[in-house]
């Protein structure tokens, strides 16, 4: 099943709109080499039990670099292994080479079992995003680009080009888009002009932006990091997490 479809199908049966950013990090390489194996072991499990705890309340996981470079993407495809399909993963490198290389390191995040990718958008399509969406869609994989950023400095530059960018991805048959929740704005005019686009909204939570309030402006998802695995009890600040996003949009 193709990528979006698939997300859209296990948001029903969940009954949730979160992405999980399973940002972990311990940063092994200030350790010595003979300890990190046991230490990266630690940090695997624990992003195993917190995707055991939050599982229910989740569609997808977004994993970046953070993790990766510490665990390794053999680390990471072990992880995807344990729960797929019961969830997604996201490969968010925000990815902004060249075609050529861009192909390379979207091949080895699919060949690892992630089910999509986030790109910049403003890398273009002819050699930037195009090779990166017609490998993902021959595979079924799904991608998705970055249009707006989350914090103000993204205002004194990328965010003016919004329009742009969105364009471009849409030219580049992209799943879908990634819009700010601390800019609402773009989401709402990103509905308005691609009614079918699937539209995922950091910033809800540690940011500052109230949950719920990018599925008001039109988000199909938000994504949450710190406010749920870096919460003592993951599973019951998922659950509220998922409970104030319900509570926000019933009055829409
Ligand atoms: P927190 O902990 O703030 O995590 O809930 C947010 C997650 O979202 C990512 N992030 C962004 N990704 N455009 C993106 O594509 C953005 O504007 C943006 N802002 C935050 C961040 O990498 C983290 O995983």
């Amino acid at each position: 099943m193709a990528f979006k479809e698939n997300l859209k199908n296990i948001a029903k049966v969940k009954n949730t709109r979160i992405v999980l950013a399973l940002d972990l990090q311990e940063n092994v390489y200030t350790k010595p080499r003979d300890v990190r194996v046991k230490l990266r072991q630690e940090l695997l499990s624990k992003a195993c039990d917190i995707l055991s705890e939050v599982e229910n309340y989740v569609t997808a996981v977004k994993i970046g670099l953070p993790l990766v470079l510490d665990v390794g993407l053999d680390g990471v495809e072990q992880l995807i292994n344990s729960f797929k399909p019961r969830m997604l993963f996201i490969c968010d490198f925000k990815i902004a080479d060249v075609g050529f290389i861009n192909k390379l390191v979207v091949n080895q995040a699919f060949s690892a079992g992630f089910d999509a990718v986030i790109t910049h958008s403003a890398i273009g399509v002819e050699e930037g995003i195009k090779p990166i969406s017609e490998l993902a869609h021959s595979l079924n994989k799904g991608v998705l680009a970055v249009c707006a950023m989350t914090h103000s400095g993204a205002q004194s530059f990328l965010n003016k080009h919004f329009m742009e960018l969105l364009k471009l991805a849409y030219e580049a048959e992209v799943d879908g888009f990634v819009l700010p929740a601390t800019y609402p704005e773009y989401i709402s005019e990103a509905r308005r002009l691609y009614v079918d686009a699937l539209i995922l909204s950091p910033g809800v939570g540690v940011q500052g932006a109230a949950y719920g309030s990018a599925i008001k402006a039109g988000a199909d998802f938000e994504i949450v990091g710190r406010a749920i695995y870096g919460a003592l009890n993951p599973r019951k600040a998922a659950e509220d997490v998922v409970k104030a996003i319900e509570e926000a949009t019933k009055q829409r």
